[in-house]
């Protein structure tokens, strides 16, 4: 028997019972007579004592020479503790030992293993097993463990099947790029790996399994940030017979769960906000709704004056910061050359302090008076002492930019709180977006998403105008979740294809077994998918996912620990009959 408990499991209660314990050096303190080793596992540290009146000479020496980080294994006695720490669970007692093994040496390990590391985040991936003994890793693997087992529960519990789908498949349009895996078997041709189990999940709908969910690995090759990962993991769902409604209440649900579960917050009913209101109220499609800042738009009440910026701009659109009045000149000017970076790409950006008397000092005052400025804080719910922006331009360019400083002003302003939650439903999507780059439609959520029936009519003379059947949950400012009802028959599946741009021959060729099954009885379904690890992240009170992946790639998606992706030799080229292509 290796232990008879754990490093976290002994109390007052236990004192005088004979144990054996196993785990890691944390640190050990060596006062001649006496050491002291902090012994570590995943449950806990407890504290060992040597102690030359009481110990053997012998283990005396061998507790001298433990490192950090060293296994060991001892056998000794509970006994209480002279100075209690009343700061850990086993902090009343420390283990006499009368019996050590050295179980592994340990080489010094290249960070502190510590909550406060010393360690940088490329050294830390390096060594991401160290890393993973440290409290805030190992707990954010644990807290995902638990946010898992929860959603598993949950979903049996509502007759949802766990069904496996392959992941070596044929590219699915999900809006990133594909990561491709070459076929030996068959020259020349590739798998694709899943951006999301789409079409499986809804072929598992034909297949007549009603309710579906995995917990499944997705891969998108798309460019990272602190909320992407180029693999992730999502809770992916698909249901029967069921209405947009039945799918925003189970889905509801289960999030409600969580929060209730987790942080016993209990949000009786999520609000909800359709696409439009959320762009016209945030600039954007994920708001965060924990605070206001609400845009005011102000064409109406800027465009009488000779100020040609805001005459000629399709949208002036403000927003107040609260108790910002007071920022300096100095504080202004860095705020007008941030949203002047090229990341922001305003042109300018106009003030408008409330003062706490009542009177206003903008930046425009040659324009405005008085009484047009009062209508500015009107519109844009200011109140004495605080700060209105205005930024104009395009309608869309300047609605991102306001919302990339509003969210800027309000992590500054400490106003996203991490221990706050505030989800959101956000509604009625467009079905298509005009990409410029490619100067065709694209499906917004996915090609399977559904038209609402009372836009049909528009998809043949204003595309942009068709609103889809698709719903995103968003938690704290984070789009975690998506999903749609899905086309089901094939007709409009194939006249969809063709608004995507698609020629009836290469929509049979990339979608035909999607096609072909509609025709075979296809139910009418629809579903969803939450980001697991976005869901993670933010319910632990954290935004980067990276913290609750075990092991993540970097920004570069090199996983730096076993350094991949990595070359491979011409021998194994040669066997894909990629060698010959390389070549040509
Ligand atoms: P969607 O593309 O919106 O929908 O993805 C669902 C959710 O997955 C998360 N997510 C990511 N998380 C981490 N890293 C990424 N690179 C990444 N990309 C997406 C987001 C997102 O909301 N098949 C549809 C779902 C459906 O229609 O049922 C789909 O994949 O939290």
């Amino acid at each position: 028997m290796y232990r008879s408990h754990n490093c976290g499991e002994l109390r007052a209660a236990d004192i005088n019972k004979e144990v054996t314990l196993a785990g890691w050096v944390q640190k050990s303190r060596d006062k001649g007579f006496m050491i002291w080793v902090d012994l570590r596992d995943r449950y806990g540290i407890t504290q060992l004592i040597f102690d030359e009146a009481r110990t053997d000479e012998t283990i005396m020496q061998q507790a001298r020479s433990l490192g950090r980080e060293f296994v060991i294994q001892i056998k000794g006695t509970v006994i209480e503790r002279e100075s209690k720490n009343m700061n850990i669970p086993t902090g009343e007692i420390e283990v006499l030992v009368n019996e050590l093994t050295i179980l592994n040496g340990a080489q010094l390990p290249p960070f502190t293993i510590e909550d406060e590391t010393d360690g940088g985040e490329d050294l830390r991936m390096k060594y991401r097993y160290l890393d993973i003994r440290r409290n805030p890793v190992k707990n954010g693997l644990l807290f995902r463990h638990k946010v898992t087992q929860e959603v598993r529960n949950y979903l049996a519990n509502l007759d949802f099947c766990e069904v496996e789908t392959p992941y070596l498949i044929k590219s699915t349009p999900e809006g990133a790029r594909d990561f491709v895996v070459p076929s030996r078997m068959n020259p020349g041709q590739f798998y694709a790996l899943p951006q999301s189990p789409q079409t499986f999940k809804q072929l598992l709908m034909v297949g007549g399994l009603d309710r579906y969910f995995q917990i499944v690995k997705c891969f998108r090759d798309e460019d990272l940030r602190a909320d992407r990962q180029p693999e992730f993991t999502q809770i992916d769902c698909e249901m029967s017979f069921i209405e947009q409604e039945d799918i925003l209440n189970v889905f509801e649900g289960l999030t409600h769960h969580l929060l209730k579960t987790i942080h016993g917050i209990d949000i009786a009913q999520f609000p909800r906000m359709t696409f439009d209101e959320a762009m016209r109220k945030y600039g954007n499609d994920k708001p965060d709704i924990r605070f206001g800042m609400e845009f005011g738009e102000l064409n109406a009440i800027t465009q009488h004056k000779e100020f040609a910026v805001f005459n000629n701009a399709e949208l002036v659109v403000g927003i107040a910061v609260p108790e910002a009045a007071s920022y300096t000149r100095k504080q202004i000017d860095a705020l007008i050359e941030w949203v002047k970076r090229p990341q922001i790409g305003a042109l300018g950006m106009v003030y408008c302090k409330c003062e706490l008397d009542g009177t206003f000092k903008s930046s425009v005052d040659k324009f405005y008076d008085q009484t047009d400025l009062a209508k500015w804080a009107e519109v844009t719910g200011a109140k004495a002492g605080d700060l209105i922006l205005v930024l104009s331009g395009p309608a869309n360019k300047t609605r991102t930019q306001l919302s990339a400083l509003r969210m800027e002003l309000a992590n500054r302003l400490g106003l996203r709180k991490s221990k706050e939650f505030a989800p959101l439903w956000v509604m009625d999507f467009p079905l298509l977006e005009w990409d410029e780059e490619t100067e065709r439609y694209h499906a917004m959520h996915h090609p399977f998403t559904s038209p609402k029936k009372e836009d049909m009519h528009l998809l043949d003379t204003d595309p942009g105008k068709v609103r889809a059947n698709a719903y995103d949950l968003v938690l704290n400012g984070n789009e975690i979740g998506g999903g749609s009802i899905r086309i089901h028959d094939k007709e409009t599946q194939a006249l969809m294809f063709k608004h995507l741009g698609f020629t009836a021959a290469e929509a049979q060729e990339q979608f035909g077994f999607l096609m072909n099954a509609f025709q075979y009885g296809a139910p009418p379904h629809g579903g969803l998918a939450f980001g697991l690890d976005r869901l993670v992240a933010i319910l632990g009170g954290q935004e980067t996912i990276r913290d609750f992946i075990a092991f993540p790639k970097n920004n570069a998606g090199r996983d730096v620990m076993i350094d991949a992706p990595a070359a491979i030799d011409n021998a194994q080229l040669d066997e894909l009959n990629l060698a010959l292509n390389l070549k040509q």
